[in-house]
């Protein structure tokens, strides 16, 4: 009788490079299920028997076509419950809305909480983020959601860059406790915040204000989840040189870089933006000569060779 061994890896059109990484490091296939039929419609069809597997579909939700890419993972997760696999894993290294996790005003939904639910209702059984803009999306829903930290990944090529009387700043107040942790994994002198006055009811619009701790003659680590129109991290950092740092960086999760960001880069006192591949990277941003790309392949094929082995992922992954 042939054997049902071995979970199957399935990807969308939203970062296929990564999955691939993914799928190589893993040494498993990997399949692609997506076409579009001419009206535009996502048709999934997956040629493999998926009965009583375990799947994992690696789908970030991001831009240039966040809303898309949230549909493929739907459909695919829809076709691979109908298959009648025992388990349906999905890796979304960037969570799009994540940022939409609570109600700030009246009258608006909680989008991150939306989308989860939506992903957990049609079928799967886990989710497994990387960097989640906040930690207590994962109670959105009942199934486990494992959050891995892409400092696993960036700490070998922040260390490599030694450093000297390390400040590690948050751009935001909402940044502390990240920022904190990395101080903490990189032996820092200490921490600095810069106060972001954001205006909610301009889209995108943030503004640096004021510094908490030193910054003078100290090379300076910015760390945050994401870059979006770049006015955050770039406002910080541009303030911080302006207090006397002797150098800034950025680690940043994930790029994002929408708007005029990009040219935002090139002109910021950020020497350097270290950052990952939990959205497919665009070949201007590969190439450009501030930016640094760490992958993140490695650390979610080890976390899915652990959900698979059933080995704790805290350990050693979750740093
Ligand atoms: C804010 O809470 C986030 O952590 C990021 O700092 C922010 O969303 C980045 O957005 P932008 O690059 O558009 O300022």
């Amino acid at each position: 009788m042939a054997s049902n061994n071995g979970y199957i890896l399935l990807t969308g059109r939203a970062n296929p490079k990564l999955a691939k990484d993914i799928a190589k490091i893993l040494k498993k296939e990997l399949l692609e299920p997506i076409t579009i039929f001419s009206d535009g419609e996502i048709r999934v069809r997956i040629a493999r028997n998926l009965r009583r597997r375990h799947v994992f579909i690696i789908q970030p939700t991001c831009p240039p076509c966040v809303n898309d890419y949230i549909m493929e993972l739907i459909l695919m997760i829809d076709a691979v419950k109908r298959a009648s696999a025992s388990e349906i894993i999905a890796v979304i290294p960037y969570f799009g809305y994540s940022r939409q996790d609570r109600k700030e005003m009246p009258r608006v939904p909680i989008s991150a909480s939306a989308i989860a639910s939506m992903i957990e209702h049609t079928g799967a059984n886990r989710i497994v983020t990387v960097d989640i803009h906040a930690e207590q999306e994962e109670g959105f829903i009942r199934s486990p959601w494992d959050n891995l930290y892409a400092s696993y990944s960036l700490l070998p090529v922040i260390k490599s860059r030694n450093l000297k009387n390390l400040v590690v700043a948050s751009p935001d107040k909402g940044g502390v406790v990240r920022a904190t942790g990395y101080a903490k994994l990189l032996d820092a002198e200490g921490i600095a915040i810069v106060y972001k006055q954001r205006d909610i009811n301009v889209n995108d619009k943030s503004e640096s204000q004021i510094i908490i701790g030193d910054v003078v003659g100290k090379d300076v680590l910015l760390v945050d989840d994401l870059i979006s129109t770049g006015g955050t991290i770039i406002n910080a950092g541009d303030y911080i040189k302006e207090r006397g740092a002797r150098s800034v960086r950025a680690a940043v999760t994930h790029q994002l870089f929408t708007g005029s960001a990009f040219e935002s880069v090139t002109n910021s006192a950020i020497e350097e933006f270290i950052i990952t591949d939990t959205v497919a990277v665009r070949n201007e941003v590969v190439k450009h000569k501030k930016i640094t790309v760490v992958s993140v392949a490695p650390l979610l094929a080890q976390a899915i060779s652990r959900i698979e082995s059933g080995e704790s992922i805290s350990k050693d992954l979750i740093l």
